[in-house]
């Protein structure tokens, strides 16, 4: 059964992917190889746009402002059913296409799929919920016989750049609320996944949508900047790393919406609320699922001096099994880094945090761009290990004495995406919710967890306003008054 599977993915990559300006596949301007992050092969090409294409897609995404704004409710919401319809469908395909793109291994890639039709409905759901209110005006005899309304109506053209880590999700958390909300977009996916993303524009060149309303694109991130600077563009909306605050300096007049990241922190108190076997469980998956290559993986675990022994030895013992291998496998935990490069980064900065005291709990020796789960205990919080975004399939441990150095110590960062805490106490719950300094705070749980309707964004270095389909379509829509005199 696996393995035919595996051969109708195959098939799916055999084929050289297009892809879309204003809703039609186009050969690109070139062609881009995509890799099998696992082999290094080859696995498919896909077209690639150059500075031309990008500009036709910007002119042909301001012209569909009208046509999109137009396009009624239960029109979106039939598009955003149909995508869900044909995911479904197609459901094995896509996990197998991002197990090979991304290197994925395949129960998390299935677990994309899944999300990435949640997002869709979620979408579907709010194409036809109108956010408005009346206002009352009459607030003193000059305003006497005056009605106030608000509704929300589409921005306009929005420009979507996407990180590789979750080639379909993080796309569809830009794509679906824009097309509920009735705004055109260029998309820009990240060149060492592409796939995933014009497997949703196939989908959507099978849908009504008017001409113009999608255009996606990979291309260099030098032709992007039209993506960036064009003030016909109304809302950036970027993912991706600490460059993000650039392309906000040059983003001109235009909304930016960034999700860029963070080191998430996770405290284990002196009554963590459910048996340490369950933490250390859901521990070792949210520190490290897909290799820890995601915003919200667990990178600092903070764990109350009466425990901290035990955990250690129980999580380093877990930690220790992980299996590490060919993402196609089911067995698969830990599958490869996106590239060689990335994975050398992380070598790097463990040695270096080695070299400044930091102790290897558990560690394994990197093969080309495989890196097996590590551990490490007195980290130097000065060290780029502690302060950065390690992004890689490891985690750091470190004991505190009182529930406020945790919270202090969750803190000591310059970012701030979600945190997590396991505590039995409802103060300390609530301590959490008023002190932390990040855009969520998951008591029971993982920092890593996420549910697509949730507002999902960060603080500090980790970015500017929140995803999670009602927030984005907050976003991509604007509130336009109405004022009725009674005469
Ligand atoms: C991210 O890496 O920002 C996305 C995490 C998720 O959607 O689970």
């Amino acid at each position: 059964m696996a393995k035919q599977k595996h051969g109708l993915a195959k098939r799916a990559l055999d084929k050289h992917y297009p892809c879309y300006l204003a809703n039609a596949p186009i050969a690109g301007a070139s062609e881009l190889d995509v890799l099998d992050k696992f082999t290094g092969e080859r696995a498919t090409r896909v077209g690639f746009a150059d500075a031309t294409l990008i500009r036709k897609a910007i002119v042909a995404a301001h012209k569909a402002r009208g046509p999109m704004a137009e396009f009624p409710p239960d029109k979106r919401r039939d598009v955003l059913e149909h995508c869900v319809r044909r995911f479904t469908e197609r459901q094995e395909e896509l996990a197998l296409a991002l197990c090979i793109e991304a290197g994925k291994p395949i129960r998390d890639a299935r677990g994309e799929v899944t999300r990435l039709i949640d997002t869709f409905r979620i979408a579907a759901g709010e194409a036809t919920r109108s956010e408005g209110e009346t206002i009352e005006l009459q607030i003193s005899p000059r305003t006497r016989g005056y009605r106030g309304m608000v509704k929300r109506v589409p921005i306009g053209a929005c420009s979507f750049i996407t990180p590789f880590n979750f080639p379909l999700n993080l796309v569809a958390h830009k794509v679906a609320p824009a097309l509920a909300a009735g705004c055109p977009f260029v998309l820009k996916p990240a060149a060492k996944t592409p796939v995933g993303a014009l497997i949703i524009g196939e989908v959507l060149a099978e849908t009504d949508l008017p001409r113009g309303a999608f255009s996606i694109l990979p291309c260099s991130n030098e032709d992007a900047s039209l993506l960036v600077e064009d003030e016909r563009i109304a809302l950036l909306s970027f993912t991706g790393g600490l460059v993000g605050w650039d392309l906000k300096a040059r983003a001109g007049r235009k909304k930016v919406v960034l999700e860029l990241g963070g080191n998430a922190a996770c405290i284990v108190d002196e009554d963590p609320g459910q048996p340490l076997d369950k933490v250390i469980e859901r521990m070792a998956f949210g520190a490290y699922y897909q290799s820890g290559q995601s915003c919200i993986s667990v990178q600092r675990i903070l764990v109350h001096k009466s425990l901290y022994a035990k955990f250690r030895k129980q999580f380093g013992e877990a930690v220790s099994k992980l299996r590490m291998g060919d993402p196609k496998d089911e067995k698969v935990f830990i599958g490869p880094m996106v590239d060689e490069e990335a994975a050398k980064r992380i070598e790097a900065w463990m040695d270096a945090a080695v070299a400044g005291g930091a102790k290897a709990i558990v560690r394994g020796n990197r093969k080309k761009n495989m890196v097996p789960a590590a551990l490490f205990e007195n980290v130097p919080r000065t060290s780029d290990l502690y302060r950065k975004e390690a992004f890689g399939p490891v985690a750091l441990l470190e004991p505190f004495d009182d529930f406020e150095d945790a919270i202090n110590g969750v803190n000591d960062s310059d970012f701030g995406l979600q945190a997590g805490v396991f505590t039995g106490s409802l103060a300390h719950t609530m301590r959490a919710w008023d002190a932390l300094e990040v855009g969520g705070v998951i008591v029971g749980d993982v920092p890593s967890f996420r549910v697509d309707n949730m507002p999902y964004g960060g603080v500090k270095l980790s970015g500017l306003g929140r995803e999670g389909i009602r927030s984005a379509i907050r976003d991509m829509t604007e509130e336009r008054l109405l004022v009725v005199r009674d005469v």
